[in-house]
């Protein structure tokens, strides 16, 4: 697979078999992301890969969590500004209206929103899961390095033949996800990252990008 397939190929699956990973596919996806640039070559990025009983039990305890109405941990970062300016608010509504009309689920519709997105902390059913963590003395040059390792893991896992789903979902339940990991606390937890075959039958939207002119200039001579 060439990296423009690999770019091309990847998008947010959220529909996994249960077929398992062969550690030794995660070990030579993982050894080759470490390639990925950082600034003075930090290499912020903490990574825990989950599988088999402890990712069981943290999707047991994360889905408890869910069905008992149970609010979201105190958040360690901001995920969105508080109100989205155009054109980043009109981006998201369509991102909204394409994934869940995808599954028949229509704009007004929250509870059944609310529903489709529990299956976060069920890491769609991926058999593997990545939680991706980072030093809270860190600024945002170093999210930005993690932001890139996280691509660089995204798509060699395509080459394996494999689909992921980055998920900031996780955070929200961060304390839970400690509670299985138990990171040194100088971590914040970014984000989880699902990791599986994917299930072809699990309906999905081909999300659209903004056209070139919108997001590139090219100021030429
Ligand atoms: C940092 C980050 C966090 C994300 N968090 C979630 C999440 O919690 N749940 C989810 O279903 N998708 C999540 N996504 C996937 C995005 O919704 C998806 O990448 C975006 O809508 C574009 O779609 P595509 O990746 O399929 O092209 C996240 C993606 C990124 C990069």
């Amino acid at each position: 697979m060439d990296v423009y397939e690999a770019v091309t190929s990847r998008r947010a699956v959220r529909g996994f078999t249960d077929r398992p990973i062969p550690k030794e596919v995660l070990e030579r996806v993982l050894s080759a992301a470490a390639w990925s640039p950082s600034g003075s070559n930090l290499q912020p990025w903490h990574a825990y890969v989950l599988t088999g009983a402890p990712l069981a039990e943290l999707k047991k305890r994360a889905g408890e969590r869910v069905a008992a109405g149970d609010p979201w941990d105190e958040q360690e970062y901001e995920m969105y500004p508080p109100a989205l300016k155009s054109p980043y608010h009109e981006r998201r509504s369509a991102f909204g209206k394409q994934r869940y009309g995808a599954l028949g689920i229509s704009s007004e519709d929250w509870e059944a929103r609310q529903r489709a997105a529990a299956a976060n902390w069920d890491c769609f059913g991926a058999p593997a899961a990545l939680f991706c963590y980072i030093d809270r003395d860190m600024g945002p040059p170093q999210w930005a390095d993690v932001g890139m390792y996280l691509q660089t893991v995204m798509l060699l896992l395509r080459a394996e033949g494999l689909h992921s789903c980055t998920q900031m979902a996780w955070a929200k339940y961060h304390k839970t996800v400690a509670e299985i990991l138990s990171p040194p606390d100088e971590l914040i937890l970014f984000c989880g990252m699902s990791i599986g075959f994917e299930d072809v039958t699990v309906s999905h939207a081909r999300l659209g990008r903004a056209p070139l002119d919108e997001t590139v200039r090219f100021v030429e001579g």
